[in-house]
């Protein structure tokens, strides 16, 4: 299988981290082993986090848990504990995806920075996990402008311990796979709008369900506000609506349940005739 995703690592010139030589060695360091363990089926293995990564991760650790408690739904509070994650250490891949395989089968691979849409989505319809081990620049423990540890682990690994998420995310897989890539926007549109961005309801109540709102403090407590549009869940609906990445989100759909979900994803990859 090709792979299309940058071949080198790019930092932004806006990144927290871009003027500091001895973040961008470590940066480099997480590039080259994940990208060899990714494409040549290497082993994960042990990495040694500095004092300075692991106080990032507590950091932000301990500030996200109490709006989590109070604001994610169910199965990912449930995904959380069983992950066991150690509030004051960066977490090991190699720790979570023997925890994660255990429940259903869901493996992780060590991701390198973002992938292209189509080696990310090939990964996920077959039941592998990208995810980063890098952690976000210390000067700004509250924002990221990439996925990092943060946001891949505590984001989006919780619910994969849940096998009808984890079907979620190989069928948005499949309509990737099956799509031309001048219909990929549409993927990127309902990606966003559910499996980072999502609001649930569950017993009456709007929970936070994407992975950019449960990795992000401020995301998190903005989601709740009337500030936001709240629409229900339509898959039609969504790939008309436009989304900025670099601005808190004014639009968010709610999702009545994860079978709705499942079943607009179903219909909608029907409707386009893929297989
Ligand atoms: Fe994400």
């Amino acid at each position: 299988m090709t792979d299309n995703s940058p071949a080198q690592l790019v930092l932004d010139p806006k990144h927290p981290g871009f003027h500091d030589a001895e973040y961008i060695k470590r940066r480099q360091h997480f590039f080259d082993i994940s990208r060899d363990c990714r494409l040549n089926k290497k082993e994960l293995s042990f990495i040694e986090y500095t004092a300075e990564e692991n106080a990032v991760w507590a950091h932000i650790y301990q500030k996200l848990e109490l709006l989590q408690q109070q604001h994610a739904w169910s199965e990912y509070l449930k995904g959380k504990a069983a992950l066991q994650l150690d509030s004051n250490h960066m977490p090991q891949l190699v720790e979570l995806d023997k925890r994660i395989a255990a429940t259903y089968g869901i493996r992780l691979v060590p991701a390198e920075g973002l992938l292209d849409t189509r080696d990310f989505h090939g990964l996920l319809s077959n039941g592998i996990m990208p995810c980063t081990q890098f952690i976000r620049h210390h000067a700004h423990p509250e924002y990221t402008p990439e996925p990092d540890a943060v946001h891949d682990v505590l984001g989006h690994l919780p619910p994969l311990m849940n096998k009808e998420y984890g079907e979620i995310t190989r069928l948005i897989g499949k309509g990737v796979r099956g799509s031309q890539d001048d219909a990929l926007w549409q993927w990127d549109k309902i990606y966003w709008f559910t499996i980072e961005y999502g609001l649930i309801e569950e017993q009456g109540e709007i929970k936070a369900f994407g992975a950019g709102l449960l990795s992000s403090y401020s995301e998190l407590m903005h989601c709740f506000t009337d500030a936001v549009e709240k629409r229900p869940l339509s898959i039609s609906e969504i790939v008309r609506t436009d989304y900025d990445p670099t601005q808190m989100q004014p639009i968010l759909y709610v999702m009545p349940s994860l079978a709705e979900l499942n079943k607009q994803l179903t219909d909608w990859i029907s409707k386009l005739g893929l297989k």
